[in-house]
This record gives C-alpha cells, structure tokens and sequence, in this order.
C-alpha cells in the first residue's frame, strides 16, 4: 500500500468545535476548525447549542477541508471520525455524519477515540518535528480531561493517573470566570499571567496520592480569597489581574510538574508528550524545556494548530488504523464515556 494514495477525511464534534481535516498518509493537507461563538455569553459549552451549532457547520467545513486539500470525496480512502469521549449531542452529529457518507462513497469508517487522538497527535508528520518512541509518557491536559497515560504503543495505553474531579482546563476556565473573563478563560489566564508575579498570592497544592489529580480545590480557594480581597477593595481584581493569573498559572503548573516528575520516577521513562488544549500553555511548555536541560529528559510539546480541539489528530489515528483495515460498520454508535486502553 503507498502512503502517498491514503487519503482519510477526519471529522471531530466531540465538544464545541466543529472540525475536518484531510490527511494523505501521516501528512496534514487541510485542518478546519470551526470554533462555536456562542457560549461566549453563557460563560461555558451549552451541550443543546453546540450540537445545533455542529449541524450548521459541518457541512461547510466538510466543503472547505476537501477544498483547500483540492481533493474530490471521490478519491477518499476512508472517513474517521469521533466516536467518544465527549457530549453526545455533539458526538451524534459527527457520527451521523461520518456513517452516512461512508455509506454513500462505499468507503471504510473508521471509529477514533478522542483522548488517543491527542496523544496520537504527535505522529502527525511535520518539518523539524521529531516524533515519539515507544515507550513514552502521554500527559493529556484539556477542558474535559487530566490524564498520565504510559504508552506502550499507538494502541495499547495505560492510564496511570487522572483528575478525581475538575479537568486542568477546567480549573483555568473557571477562575478565569471567577475573575469576570470571559469563555474560555484558559488562554486569557495564561496571558496576563506572562506579565505577573508568580509568586504573589500562595495558593494550596492539593495533596492527592499517587499519579492522581484533584482541581476543585484550588478554584474554590481562589474563589474565597477574591471574595475576601474585592470585600476590602472592590478594586482588587483589576488593580492585581497580571499578579492573580500568573500566581494561578504557577500553581497549576507545580501541580502538573509535580504529577510528571512522579511518573517519570515511578516508570523511568524520561520520554514525555504533551496533548489537549492546556498544552498550549505557555507555562507548562517552559517548564517542560527547563526539565529537557535540568534532568535530561526528552519533551514532545505539539504545534498550536494540534492542541486544541481539531480534526487532523482524528485524521491521523484514521490514518494509523486504515493500515491495519481496523475498520467499523454501519451498527457503530457514538460514546460519551469512552475510555483508552
Ligand atoms: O482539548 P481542548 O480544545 O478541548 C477539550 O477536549 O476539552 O481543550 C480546551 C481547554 C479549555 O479549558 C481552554 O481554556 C484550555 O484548553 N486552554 C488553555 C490554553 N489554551 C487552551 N488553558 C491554559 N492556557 C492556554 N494557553
Ligand atoms: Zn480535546
């Protein structure tokens, strides 16, 4: 089989992006991402509205993927999509999607689990890009997950800690919202926090067993104490916005760090990916290249355009999976709780 006559069109609609990229072989020909506005106003994802918004935008985004790759659906090897974690109005759609036109081209389906594909991400072919060798370390930071994976391969993986309550993304998004930002707050956080003191309020590190995480208990702490703080100062958060963010973005960072530093002594893997939304992160991407000189490790930080939410990393396990024809039928459903093994 030549890699260079592979053609899968990927789609993603687990959450509030609607997504389609087109991939030849490992190689990124087109990557849409069509980003839903509206629940801006209503300061998180409404699941009824973004499965609506999804049905409006995926046939344009469809449209414009095969354009810009100047590829006709004719010439599709197979079609991947989605299939779960995620909200599944969402999911229903890209789903529904994916079946019907598998169906009407008479070409293969293919099923991609979401958390995979960001780890996955990572065997997209790039210039100057060097991708990971097994076995590596996976952590996936995003809006919906916070995840040390071991990966031992492209499809055997092991989850060896997660978040006991809020996602990482989760956590910036709502103190950002604590701190009147608008959705999502994540990357205004990091932001102002590039221009603050890291050090300027102490918040709790959570003390969590293991390779664990728990984020519920720092937005609550920084809850009460901008409670307390604009009680004597309703001023507070614009006079210290820089000075707040960057003290979150620090902790959050230690929290991540200290996981990372833990897995890397429990496994003695010293190989580390990061995938999901957070890994844009400006501080969590320093850390990781200080740790590269300090400890030696070697770090595998995505190109922004494979962070967040976005088809070509569907595209890729697409890709992965037609070279072993691990293809599903029409009798696939999509699945909101899905868990990588
Ligand atoms: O992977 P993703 O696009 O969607 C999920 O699968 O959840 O991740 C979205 C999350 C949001 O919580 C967003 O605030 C966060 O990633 N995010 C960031 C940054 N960019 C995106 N968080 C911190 N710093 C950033 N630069
Ligand atoms: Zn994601």
């Amino acid at each position: 089989m030549d890699n260079k006559t592979i053609y899968i069109l990927a789609i993603e609609s687990s959450c509030d992006d609607t997504s389609a990229a087109v991939l030849c072989g490992n190689r990124t020909l087109s990557n849409i991402v069509a980003t839903q506005k509206i629940h801006e106003e209503y300061g998180g994802v409404v699941p009824e509205l973004a499965s609506r918004a999804h049905q409006q935008n995926i046939v344009p985004v469809v449209h414009q993927a095969l354009a810009k790759a100047n590829i006709d659906k004719k010439q599709l090897s197979a079609i991947a999509f989605t299939r779960g974690p995620g909200l599944m109005g969402s999911l229903l759609v890209g789903t529904s999607f994916a079946k019907s036109l598998s169906l009407g081209l008479g070409i293969p389906l293919i099923e991609v689990n979401h958390m995979q594909a960001h780890i996955l991400s990572h065997f997209i072919e790039e210039e100057n890009y060097k991708m990971p060798s097994f076995p590596f370390l996976a952590m996936t930071i995003s809006g919906g997950h916070t995840q040390v994976v071991l990966v031992k391969d492209y499809f055997d993986m092991e989850i060896l800690g997660e978040s006991l309550d809020d996602a990482v993304g989760e956590a910036y998004d709502k103190s950002a919202k604590i701190l009147g930002l608008p959705y999502p707050g994540g990357p205004l956080v990091d932001k102002y926090a590039q221009l603050g003191n890291p050090k300027a309020f102490p918040f709790p590190k959570p003390k969590v067993d293991g390779l664990n995480f728990s984020f519920s208990g720092l937005k609550t702490s920084i809850l009460y104490f901008i409670q307390r703080e604009t009680k004597n100062n309703p001023n507070f958060i614009a006079e210290n916005l820089n000075d707040i963010c960057a003290s979150i973005q620090y902790t959050i960072i230690n929290i991540l760090m200290d996981k990372i530093k833990k897995a890397v002594k429990q496994t003695g893997i010293t190989h580390i990916a990061i995938g999901g939304g957070v890994s844009a992160n400006s501080g969590i991407r320093q850390a990781l290249k200080k740790a590269e000189e300090k400890w030696g490790w070697t770090t595998y930080i995505p190109k922004f355009e494979y962070c967040t939410d976005n088809a070509a990393m569907i595209g890729i396990v697409g890709y992965l999976k037609y070279k072993e024809m691990d293809f599903v039928d029409q009798s696939i459903t999509a699945k909101a709780r899905y868990v990588i093994e």
